[in-house]
């Protein structure tokens, strides 16, 4: 569907009627259903198989309607002032009274919001009177979707309408930060944990310990082609897809570049958008040259660790 007018009605109408909508953000394309339903948010969780207990990000315009659903602290207002719209969500304590499904919270009192930045998306929320929740337009645990195409891979027929907003520009999640008790990262992602913590001259922690799951893209297993994946790896096997951020000099079909210039910006925005082509292409093991652990490396790195991790 490309981004006219009519197709954002045509998104706006089945939202009003409590169906779901795959949506284009800045970061990766979002299965979006009315926040403040239940009937709508029981069908993200359907369509998605994901398991309960894992709350969902909503998705806002701007503060006009997240002032009736959430306490504003301090913090938090610089942080949005600076970053948002952005590849950024907050944790939040959700207010009493708030009109947002129990499903979206899984009945706990925190809320993650966040503003996409992305035009169709802000168009959308504009003309809508209520937020979007709206997780990841992926099976649970499977890779993310960039691209409209991506969607439809995930959903099939089982999703009838998807807005067109082309690839992603950022690629991987927004980062995750939890201000309501100790301030803390819970997901890296699209703005970097130091140039938060710079900026807010804060020793925020990320808090990547997965015994206690905070966050559901904590779980070990996310992000996952489901196929072998061998990391930091210098030399790759016959069949095997070989994923490398620096140009070499032999051609090899089995190569996949996530950029040449080991610009590791436009790594992140490749990421998935290989990994799923690698998997179309039926490999059996996908190996990865060492990738450093810094700016969107350390995003990238975070997410192949979970990737690699299944059973
Ligand atoms: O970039 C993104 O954030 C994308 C686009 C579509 O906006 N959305 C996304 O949603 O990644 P999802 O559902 O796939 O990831 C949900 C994340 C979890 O990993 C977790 O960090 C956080 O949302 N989350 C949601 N509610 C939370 C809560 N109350 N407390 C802690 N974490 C929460
Ligand atoms: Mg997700």
């Amino acid at each position: 569907m490309k981004n006219n007018l009519s197709n954002i009605k045509k998104a706006i109408n089945y939202l009003n009627k409590d169906k779901c909508v795959g949506i284009p953000t800045e970061t990766v394309y979002g299965l979006a259903a009315n926040a403040y339903s239940s009937v709508a948010t029981a069908k993200i969780y359907k369509l998605k198989r994901r398991p309960k207990k894992n709350p969902l990000i909503v998705h806002y315009y701007d503060l006009k309607f997240l002032k009736n659903d959430c306490e504003l602290n301090d913090l938090f207002l610089k942080l949005y002032k600076k970053y948002s719209p952005g590849p950024i969500s907050y944790i939040l304590k959700l207010k009493k009274g708030s009109s947002i499904s129990k499903f979206v919270t899984n009945n706990k009192n925190t809320l993650a919001v966040r503003f996409p930045r992305h035009p169709i998306a802000r168009r959308l929320l504009k003309n809508l009177n209520y937020p979007l929740a709206a997780p990841s337009a992926n099976i649970s645990t499977k890779i993310s979707p960039v691209s409209p195409e991506d969607v439809k891979d995930e959903f099939g027929k089982k999703l009838s309408l998807i807005l067109d907003g082309g690839q992603s520009k950022i690629g991987v999640e927004s980062t995750v930060v939890e201000l309501v008790n100790k301030p803390q990262i819970l997901r890296l992602g699209g703005i970097s944990k130091n140039h938060i913590k710079n900026f807010l001259n804060l020793n925020l922690i990320y808090n990547k310990n997965s015994k206690k799951i905070k966050s559901p893209g904590q779980s070990k297993t996310h992000y996952s082609p489901y196929i072998k994946l061998r990391l930091n790896i210098k030399k790759s096997v016959k069949n095997e897809a070989f994923i490398l951020i620096k140009k070499r000099k032999q051609k090899n079909k089995d190569f996949f570049y996530l950029t040449k210039k080991n610009n590791l910006k436009e790594a992140a925005k490749n990421l998935y958008k290989t990994l799923r082509l690698i998997k179309k292409k039926k490999y059996k093991s996908i190996a990865i040259e060492r990738i450093p652990n810094v700016g969107f490396g350390e995003v990238i790195n975070d997410r192949l660790k979970r990737a690699s991790y299944f059973k």
